[in-house]
């Protein structure tokens, strides 16, 4: 199964990922991470953590190279779980056009909706717990915009191909995860 996770910082994609690529048993893809352990003393490096410092999306051109040099590992030949990917509508259509080149394609767009009250309130915890470089209030702040005006019309992108179930993550993480559970059922 090829499985997006879409939903705003702190909507639980990586609580719930972690948990299903364990029951699905495919590999967990997350855009956030590969990209943080990019950060580093090289000029690359450098552009990498000031895009995540500042809430910024890292260029397309930066992030697709990444993705499909990993979608092309064996590990990923019977699927996988993307988190926080694809973020542009640039991003899902380069997406789309590489997995029918490559015979496969998406199976669902699951959208994790949490309140923007309840998204603040989570990652400023985590912060006091994980010490994320983007956990402060001003970055925090600037991830839930540029969520809303270019990672939404994604969400537009796969409606109109009929691919988005949207789960309400406002529930306990154990909620979360068996309404996954009885949607991806629903669906097969
Ligand atoms: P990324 O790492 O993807 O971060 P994000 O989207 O901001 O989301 P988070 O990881 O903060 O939250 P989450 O939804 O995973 O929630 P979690 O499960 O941790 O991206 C970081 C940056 O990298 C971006 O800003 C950008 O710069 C760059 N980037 C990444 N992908 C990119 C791309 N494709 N293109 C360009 N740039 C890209 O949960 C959050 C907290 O809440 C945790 O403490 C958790 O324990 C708790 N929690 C989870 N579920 C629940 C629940 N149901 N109830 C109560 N608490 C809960
Ligand atoms: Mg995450």
């Amino acid at each position: 199964m090829r499985i997006v996770f879409i939903g705003p910082p702190g909507a639980g994609k990586g609580t719930q990922c972690k948990r299903l690529a364990e029951h699905l048993d495919i590999p967990h893809l997350s855009t956030g991470e590969m990209l943080r352990q990019s950060r580093g003393d090289s000029a690359i490096g450098k552009l990498i953590a000031s895009y995540i410092d500042h809430g910024r999306l890292a260029p397309d051109h930066l992030v697709m190279p990444i993705v499909t040099n990993r979608l092309s590992a064996p590990d990923c030949r019977r699927g996988c779980l993307f988190d926080g990917f694809p973020r542009t509508v640039t991003q899902a259509e380069q997406l789309d056009h590489y997995l029918s080149e490559n015979h496969h394609q998406l199976d669902v767009v699951l959208h994790l909706d949490v309140a923007p009250t309840e998204l603040a309130r989570r990652l400023l915890h985590r912060a006091t717990i994980e010490h994320r470089h983007d956990d402060t209030e001003t970055t925090i702040k600037a991830r839930l915009q540029v969520f809303h005006d270019q990672t939404k019309p994604v969400l537009d992108y796969y409606r109109r191909h009929g691919l988005v179930e949207s789960i309400d993550g406002m529930q306990t993480p154990d909620q979360v995860f068996m309404q996954i559970l009885d949607c991806l059922n629903s669906r097969h």
